[in-house]
């Protein structure tokens, strides 16, 4: 329990606070309500996660179709995927599986997750992942490069895109980080 804490002592996650700070800012000068296709929005350009991913020999199953569309800020939504992504691949165990699937909810919004079979988030932290700078083991996450700003700025983006963001975790099984938004109306 004593690595459950907030670690704000260190002067890099501030750097890293300004640099992506930059990032959010653009996403809220521009609009929240475009057509986004899914996948080209996840492959926009070359993503931090993947050489990591491929020296861990971790695999992606992708399941969202090509037509898969959304409304949202297609940057918004890239940055959201590296950070879900980035932190799936960081720390799910050598030669897992990370899945992306996606479904048309009853409410006509449409649901897309990101599945990991990682070590899984406790649950009496699970709704405080969110918070910036927060990390579930800072000695994991120190070893792991983390300055717990990412899951912060996925929360702040699906807000600005009218968007939600859910999760659901068993400790030792993985998480589930579930992303929420209106389809494009016909
Ligand atoms: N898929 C996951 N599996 C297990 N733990 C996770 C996962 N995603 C996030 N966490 C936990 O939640 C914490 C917060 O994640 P967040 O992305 O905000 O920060 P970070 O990855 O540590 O740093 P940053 O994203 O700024 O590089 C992480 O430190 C980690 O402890
Ligand atoms: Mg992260």
């Amino acid at each position: 329990m004593n690595s459950i804490r907030r670690d704000i002592r260190r002067p890099r996650p501030l750097q890293e606070a300004a640099r992506r700070a930059a990032v959010i800012r653009r996403a809220n000068r521009r609009a929240a309500g475009a057509v986004t296709p899914v996948r080209r929005a996840m492959s926009r350009r070359r993503s931090t996660f993947k050489a990591k991913a491929e020296a861990k020999e971790i695999t992606f199953d992708q399941q969202i179709p090509a037509g898969c569309e959304v409304t949202a800020h297609r940057e918004g939504l890239f940055h959201v995927f590296e950070n879900l992504l980035d932190n799936d691949v960081k720390h799910s165990p050598r030669k897992r599986v990370i899945r992306l699937a996606s479904k048309t909810r009853e409410d006509g919004r449409m649901e897309l997750s990101v599945e990991d079979q990682g070590p899984g988030i406790p649950k009496e932290v699970q709704n405080r992942v969110f918070e910036r700078f927060f990390r579930v083991d800072v000695s994991r996450s120190r070893e792991a490069g983390g300055t717990g700003l990412g899951l912060a700025i996925v929360k702040h983006l699906m807000d600005k895109m009218r968007g939600e963001v859910a999760l659901t975790s068993e400790e030792g099984k993985g998480s589930v980080f579930t992303l929420i938004l209106p389809k494009p109306s016909i």
